[in-house]
């Protein structure tokens, strides 16, 4: 099989290019704003790591919302609608359970999701661009409720697509799987990448190595590093119990080389094979990671 076959691409799908951005969407003014929206920097990304019992329940809320408005995107997602329209399904669903969409007025960013198709491997800006019959698409959904954040994304199917499309997408749900049942108290976390990126090796895939999972609580990035390859010895932070963080590879069928768009968010594939991910914020207990990010 050629290279190209093994991108997977639909029939008469070119590469993407960046389609028309709507208007701002409102949020009502008694839904309480993070510190950094509309600012060029954001203060509350910053530690602390481990989070105290009632931070970690406000956290398993904001988490609860932000999977309620992933599982809608899902639902919503099919040939013929605009990756825009995906974002209004997820602006409406946190706005209705009292969440800020945390992305919109995120240092610069301008909308209550991010969604990557096929080849973007991550932070895809919502726009007029239709989704066609072949195509995956990932919805990456944060919340913020009562001072904390909840992150979780997903990579759905739009119409019938390439069982190689379809092999990449499970590949990156069991990548994050293995990657979620390793993350222990007492291990380092450079254990969570060095059980992805084997796994997803032996798919004969990559696991993209710039962008990573995070602590999360009241920051939305809080410093926590959590990396999707074996990066030891760096990235030797102990996990420990109460931590709030998440696991979320990104996995490519071609080669992981990125490059970005003008706009200064979309990332995508230089060679423009499809990618796939999924996120889930959790817990640690001493029992192991329990997922948050579930409705
Ligand atoms: N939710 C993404 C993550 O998983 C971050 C998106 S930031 C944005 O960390 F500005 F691109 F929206
Ligand atoms: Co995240
Ligand atoms: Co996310």
């Amino acid at each position: 099989m050629t290279v190209e076959q093994e991108w997977t691409r639909p029939e008469g799908r070119e590469p993407l290019v960046p389609g028309t951005i709507s208007p701002r969407r409102a949020v009502p003014a008694r839904i309480a704003r993070p510190e950094y929206v509309d600012k060029d920097e954001a203060v509350s990304d910053s530690g602390p790591f481990v989070q105290s019992p009632d931070v970690i329940e406000r956290v398993r809320a904001a988490s609860r919302v932000a999977a309620l408005a992933l599982q809608a995107a899902g639902e919503a997602a099919r040939p013929g609608v605009t990756t825009d329209h995906i974002d209004a399904v997820v602006h409406d669903v946190l706005i209705e359970n009292g969440a800020y969409p945390s992305t919109l007025g995120y240092l610069g960013f301008e909308k209550s999701c991010c969604t990557s198709l096929n080849e973007v491997i991550c932070h895809g800006i919502p726009d007029s661009t239709l989704m066609q019959s072949g195509d995956i698409l990932n919805v990456d959904v944060t919340a913020f409720l009562d001072g904390v954040h909840g992150d979780c994304n997903a990579t759905f199917l739009v119409g019938d697509v390439h069982p190689r499309a379809q092999d990449l997408v499970d590949t990156a749900h069991a990548a994050m799987m293995r990657g979620i049942k390793i993350a222990r108290p007492g291990r380092e976390v450079n254990v969570i990448g060095r059980v992805i990126e084997k796994f997803v090796a032996r798919h004969g895939m990559e696991s993209v190595r710039d962008y990573t999972g995070h602590g999360v609580a009241e920051g939305f990035h809080n410093g926590l590093i959590i990396p999707h390859y074996d990066s030891a010895p760096m990235f030797d932070d102990v996990i420990a119990e109460n931590m709030t963080f998440t696991i979320e590879p990104m996995v490519t069928i071609g080669s992981q080389a990125w490059e970005q768009w003008d706009d200064g968010w979309t990332v995508v594939t230089k060679d423009r094979s499809f990618s796939a991910q999924f996120e889930h914020t959790m817990v640690i207990t001493a029992d192991g990671p329990e997922l948050l990010t579930v409705v």
